[in-house]
């Protein structure tokens, strides 16, 4: 749909008063404000080529929010994986969800939303049967999020962070 220039800049705003945020896609030049928001905000750190890996490979759901000097304050991505459906040997594309942080002093603005509601969008165009995540269980905040968007959890994956604490493996029909 749309132009080449439509589909590579998915520029629009969130009018936060007078701060304007944006949110639109991730380049090569946007990731170190990533990494820096990611080292902030997530214990799970992760070397530049496996970012870089996820940009060329899965751009479109690549998506960041930026403040009003262009500071990078928020990202989300994801990568897909062709993979057996439960109970069935039928191979689904699913879309899993790698990383999304906001930096502390913009949160609880809509940001998160934001950027998952336009990331599970583009994502559509890789022919996604389902989305899925791991978050801690001890991540209210993110566990809300997820079930505002009706993520429900399928199971949980014993000790699957380095430190030992168990994650809720949460899946949503595309
Ligand atoms: N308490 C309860 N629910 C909350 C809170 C909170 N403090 N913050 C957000 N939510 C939930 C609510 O359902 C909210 O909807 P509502 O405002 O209508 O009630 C919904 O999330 C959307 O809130 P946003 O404002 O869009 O979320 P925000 O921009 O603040 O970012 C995020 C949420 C990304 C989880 C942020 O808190 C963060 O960066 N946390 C640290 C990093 C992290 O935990 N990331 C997820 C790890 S799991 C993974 O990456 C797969
Ligand atoms: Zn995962």
């Amino acid at each position: 749909m749309g132009t080449e220039k439509d589909t590579r800049t998915n520029y629009f705003n969130i009018f936060n008063d007078k701060k304007p945020i944006v949110v639109r896609r991730c380049s090569i030049e946007d990731l170190e404000g990533v990494i820096e928001v990611n080292e902030k905000e997530l214990p799970e750190d992760y070397p530049y080529f496996f970012y870089k890996s996820i940009l060329d490979n899965y751009p479109e759901s690549f998506q960041v929010a930026c403040n009003s000097n262009g500071k990078i304050i928020g990202y989300i991505m994801w990568r897909v994986e062709r993979s057996p459906a439960i109970n069935s040997l039928k191979l689904m594309n699913k879309g899993h969800l790698v990383s999304i942080a906001v930096l502390k002093s913009y949160r609880r603005s809509g940001i998160a939303a934001t950027l998952l509601l336009n990331s599970m969008k583009k994502l559509k165009k890789y022919k996604i049967d389902e989305f899925v995540l791991e978050v801690r269980v001890s991540n209210y905040v993110a566990i809300s999020l997820y079930k505002k968007f009706n993520f429900t959890t399928h199971n949980i994956k014993e000790k699957y962070y380095r430190d030992g604490e168990n994650a809720y493996y949460m899946t949503l029909k595309a």
